[in-house]
């Protein structure tokens, strides 16, 4: 079996890469390390770093020589621009990545006949939900840029399946975290943030009061089911979900007993929350305290039961688990860089 990854060099892609290549499948790594590190792809028994091609996945020539005449027969979308508040200050970069490079793959994908594309797609699309748990049908338009793009990615996944009888299937990730999570970019997830200053001794600031809740998925729970997804044809949305979802200060209060520590946490007004991009909050329309205090304070829960009833899966390690291997990963790493 011939797999292609973009985004290889990222949290979740280079641990799919590492899953994949222990069943001993053929991959094509590719990254334009925009986010993307290369400490990501050195694993206990495998290093990538020799393989991963440096490509931009809009680059239509250069995906179309990888593909062509090569028998691909999966192609792992995972390459994205995640973090919200960088798609919201560059909006057209976030649509030509998200949208416009994940077309570059569907088209490619057709001429070259691969088997099926499999989208990391994101449950941030469920921002307005007022009902809960979130199923993958009927939910109401996202308003935040990240989303809209991931949004209007799987409008084309179904047309190209509908219009070309090609397979796609979209998963939309809760809030994933596992080892790789990027504890040092601008605004980093919220486990790796948590994590980070609790490492460094220092008062974390949470926004609002903490008792927002969240679902989330493990990333090795997440890899499972994206390859168990290999099965399966048309086009299909799949919630990826452990179906439990944990607030702000619930977390924190498992990380500081894993980690020994006793530090209260600080709480920041909701109008601070992006204030590392000073854009957002300049100009003559700057971004509404509204629709700040709604994303910091959104409830997450998606429902499971199409991942679980279709493909066969259960999400296996619960949050305390997780918790600590993350911690044990992160902690080791920021001993290596205070080295
Ligand atoms: N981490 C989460 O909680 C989460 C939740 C929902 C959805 N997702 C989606 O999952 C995917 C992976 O997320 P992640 O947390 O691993 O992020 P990440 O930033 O660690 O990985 C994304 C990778 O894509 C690469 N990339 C970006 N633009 C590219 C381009 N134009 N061409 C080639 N490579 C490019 C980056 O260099 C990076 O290595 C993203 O698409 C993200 O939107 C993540």
């Amino acid at each position: 079996m011939k797999v292609m990854i973009t985004g290889a060099a990222g949290f979740i892609g280079s641990q799919l890469a590492y899953a994949l290549w222990k069943k001993g499948v053929e991959l094509i790594l590719i990254d334009n390390f925009s986010y993307g590190k290369v400490d990501n792809l050195e694993f206990s028994e495998h290093s990538f770093v020799d393989e991963i091609i440096k490509m931009d996945i809009r680059d239509n020539e250069g995906i179309a020589k990888l593909l062509e005449g090569k028998d691909v027969d999966y192609i792992y979308n995972i390459a994205g621009i995640a973090p919200l508040p960088d798609c919201q200050l560059d909006p057209v970069e976030a649509i030509s990545v998200n949208l416009n490079g994940f077309v570059n793959l569907l088209e490619n994908g057709r001429k070259y006949g691969v088997k099926k594309i499999i989208q990391a797609s994101t449950n941030a699309m469920y921002e307005n939900e007022t009902e809960f748990p979130t199923f993958e049908n009927n939910f109401k338009q996202p308003t935040l840029i990240y989303p809209n793009t991931k949004y209007c990615a799987e409008r084309f996944a179904q047309s190209y399946c509908d219009t070309y009888g090609m397979n796609v299937t979209c998963l939309r990730f809760a809030n994933v975290y596992g080892p790789h999570i990027d504890c040092l970019r601008k605004q980093p997830p919220f486990v790796a943030y948590m994590i980070r200053e609790l490492y460094y001794g220092r008062t974390p600031v949470f926004h609002s009061d903490g008792t927002q809740r969240r679902d989330y998925i493990y990333v090795d729970d997440l890899v499972r089911l994206a390859i168990m997804v290999q099965k399966g044809d048309g086009f299909d949305c799949v919630n990826v979900s452990s179906n439990m979802n944990y607030s702000v200060n619930e977390m924190y209060d498992i990380a500081q007993k894993i980690m020994g520590k006793n530090i209260a946490a600080e709480y920041a007004s909701d109008a601070h929350y992006w204030e590392k991009y000073p854009g957002l909050y300049e100009g003559a329309y700057p971004i509404k305290n509204e629709i700040l205090n709604h994303e910091i304070n959104k409830y997450s829960l998606c429902d499971n039961s199409h991942a679980k009833e279709k493909y066969g899966w259960q999400p296996e390690v619960g949050m305390e688990e997780g918790l600590r291997r993350v911690i044990e990963n992160e902690c080791e790493l920021l001993s290596k860089l205070g080295e």
